[in-house]
């Protein structure tokens, strides 16, 4: 009977996981779908624990250490989500993720062990072949995603650096190829346990080079990546333990995380090697930071005269960028929004798919800021509004607006979609200097007759700015 009703709970699990990531694809649903699957996945957990029957009918023991390992790590779990701040999101995600590949790695060396015992005791090596492929496929994919995480959070919280030295592909392929030539052997021999140590410490060598090179701000399209590979390591756990929910999860996770690796490098127009080898927007100290490398003359405006132009104008676009997210400014900006529209101003938001440094950065920062969902628009729709705006606000965004992407056949962000806000009468630019963005590139933007820079950052401009609007 305990069976069945555990089938039924994994069955449930399996569909909440499918739900709750269909209601992520919308930010009115996003935060129940995933309540959600986390119910899903309590409902697993528990029918597991209280469930599960070996073929000799046992259920699970050391109920302590299982309970006491979820209390502690819920714990952790709970107070890091609390705490974290919205910028260092893709560094959480990347911890947590890493965890999830150390899991896998550690799965297949449990099991390995039982078998390397089985062998020990009966003498005889043979029928041991899929379930070794499998445990030393999760072994290998979980070490690279483990040992690739932690350096992605290194270099995301900058304590490691961008490091590379000549011929390291080529070296990287060579580790490689040796992890899975000595996997090959195991799978053939199974009968040499060192083997699978040899494999870990390959693996993770291989995670740690793979990762090292790559650019810094390119994390958020590694971590992407890395997650898919922790998917398929859990799905690797799914197939050793014939577990029908841990393959689902697992395999949701890894389509999941492969989709949105070849979403970011479409809306960045980089290939996966581009970003894998590029080294593109690496930790980059000495960032050009002349104000007129091109010698380009620029013009400033003031808080008043910005104020004055948004208040008596029939409609407003608000460009979101990165900077909104340092500044922390999302709030200030909806009241901003709020004043205007008092005025009888119409405001909205444009927002692109790769504005800021994780997908949906921009939406969940005005979510968080109860922005009404139905004035952000996506950078289509945005594209085809600014005509009809006649101020067009950019805060703490860079790249994203960068005509070069559009007219310089020699920029690295040449060939990727841009918002259009010169189509607007008037573009007001807020960021703190005239330093270049994530690309570390200049923004031609800036030169432009229609655009007036309005220089600070962005929580307190905004501030001085409803301050002002207030005034007239
Ligand atoms: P960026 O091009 O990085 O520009 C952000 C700008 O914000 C900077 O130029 C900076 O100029 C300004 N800024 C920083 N702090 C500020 C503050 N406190 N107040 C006001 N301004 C501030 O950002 P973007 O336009 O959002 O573009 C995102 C970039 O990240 C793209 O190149 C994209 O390809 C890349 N990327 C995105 C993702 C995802 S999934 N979103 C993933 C990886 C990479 P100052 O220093 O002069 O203030």
């Amino acid at each position: 009977m305990g069976e069945y009703i555990l089938t039924v709970c994994y069955l449930i699990a399996s569909v909440t996981f499918i739900l709750g990531l269909k209601m992520l694809s919308n930010p009115v649903t996003a935060r129940k779908g995933n309540l959600v699957a986390a119910t899903g996945m309590t409902i697993a957990i528990l029918g597991t624990i209280f469930l599960y029957r070996d073929e000799t009918g046992t259920n699970l023991h050391n109920l302590g250490w299982i309970f006491g390992g979820l209390f502690i790590g819920g714990v952790i779990g709970t107070l890091a989500a609390k705490k974290v701040k919205m910028t260092s999101m893709p560094e959480m995600v990347s911890l947590f993720n890493g965890m999830g590949g150390a899991c896998a790695a550690l799965i297949s060396l449990v099991e390995f062990n039982h078998i390397a015992n089985e062998i020990l005791l009966t003498g005889i090596s043979t029928g041991y072949t899929g379930k070794v492929l499998i445990i030393v496929l999760g072994l290998i994919i979980g070490s690279v995603s483990f040992a690739g995480s932690m350096i992605a959070w290194g270099k995301l919280n900058g304590s490691v650096k961008d490091f590379s030295f000549p011929g390291q592909n080529i070296l990287n392929l060579l580790i490689l190829a040796v992890a899975l030539g000595a996997g090959a052997y195991l799978v053939i021999n199974p009968g040499h346990p060192f083997l699978l140590y040899v494999i870990l410490c390959l693996s993770l060598i291989y995670g740690i080079f793979f990762v090292m090179p790559i650019g810094g701000a390119d994390m958020p399209v590694v971590i992407s990546l890395l997650n898919s590979f922790t998917g398929v390591a859990a799905a690797c756990g799914g197939f050793l333990y014939n577990n029908k929910v841990m393959l689902t999860g697992g395999i949701l996770v890894g389509a999941a995380g492969t989709l949105l690796t070849i979403l970011m490098c479409k809306a960045m127009n980089r290939s996966l090697l581009n970003v894998l080898i590029g080294s593109f927007g690496g930790n980059k100290t000495g960032a050009t930071g002349g104000t007129t490398a091109q010698g380009g003359h620029y013009k400033e405006i003031s808080l008043s005269d910005s104020a004055m132009l948004m208040s008596y104008a029939n409609k407003v676009m608000i460009v979101p960028g990165y900077g909104l997210a340092v500044a922390q400014a999302q709030h200030i900006c909806h009241e901003l929004e709020k004043m205007l529209n008092d005025k009888g101003v119409e405001v909205k938001y444009a927002i692109h798919p790769v504005a800021g440094r994780m997908p949906g950065h921009m939406n969940v920062l005005l979510a968080e800021a109860d922005v009404n969902y139905e004035k952000l628009l996506e950078m289509d729709d945005a594209n085809d509004e600014f005509k009809t705006c006649d101020v067009v606000l950019i805060l703490g965004a860079n790249d994203v607006v960068n005509p070069a992407a559009k007219n310089d056949p020699a920029s690295p962000i040449y060939g990727m979609p841009i918002l259009e806000v010169e189509l607007a009468k008037n573009v007001i630019v807020n960021k703190r200097s005239m330093k270049p963005g994530y690309a570390g590139i200049e923004n031609d933007l800036f030169f432009r007759p229609k655009t007036s820079m309005l220089f600070g950052d962005a929580k307190k401009v905004l501030q001085d700015l409803v301050s002002e609007i207030k005034a007239i």
